[in-house]
């Protein structure tokens, strides 16, 4: 995962903005229709919540699809607590439903180096959906290590550190209604 600058001893965070809530909101109402326009589907289309960063994403675009949907909580936790990539992904709680033969779309909050969602992609496309597609918010392809197909992209982002709308730092800031670019300052 990339981190904001270090931070020093006694250092500040600041959050400056970044996304506001409006230009959030608009740019999933596109997404929306985007995906619904791919429908309609021969059974509801299971979108797929991964956990925990995408959850006011995934609440706010489903609320906006036209299509009868399916649902479904996937918890990943992404490189064993340490803060750099190292590509293990753990599955902390595994979907409720059968993929199989079905239409499903991963919801995901950002696609950073890509591994987590070579992870999901594999072990879900190892269930034989009938097709898998992925919508994630935020990309950042300055830190890329491996090729994942995106069908849907909110926003392309610079090499910055996001939080807020669901995005964390050290499981805080959740709860931003915004997405901002974090950094530290000298107290
Ligand atoms: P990836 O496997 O490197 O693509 O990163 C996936 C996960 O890392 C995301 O689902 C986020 O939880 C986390 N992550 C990556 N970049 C950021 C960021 O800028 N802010 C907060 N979390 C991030």
């Amino acid at each position: 995962m990339s981190e904001p600058s270090q931070p020093q001893q006694g250092s500040i965070e600041i959050v400056d903005s970044y996304l506001s809530a409006p230009e959030i909101a608009n740019r999933i109402a596109d997404l929306a229709r985007e995906i619904t326009a791919a429908g309609p589907f021969e059974k509801p289309l299971v979108v797929v919540c991964v956990l925990k960063g995408s959850f006011l994403f995934f609440a706010d675009l489903v609320r906006r699809l036209d299509l009868p949907c399916n649902c479904v909580f996937l918890g990943v936790s992404s490189y064993g607590g340490t803060t750099e990539s190292s590509g293990a992904v753990r599955l902390t709680h595994d979907l409720t439903l059968d993929i199989a033969d079905r239409d499903v779309l991963i919801v995901e909050d950002i696609v950073d180096t890509g591994l987590t969602m070579s992870y999901l992609l594999t072990i879900l496309g190892a269930r034989r959906p009938r097709t898998l597609r992925v919508c994630t918010l935020l990309h950042k392809p300055a830190r890329k290590r491996v090729d994942v197909q995106l069908d849907y992209i909110g926003f392309t982002i610079e090499d910055v550190f996001v939080v807020g709308y669901g995005l964390d730092y050290d499981e805080r800031y959740r709860n931003l209604p915004y997405i901002g670019a974090m950094r530290f300052e000298p107290a």
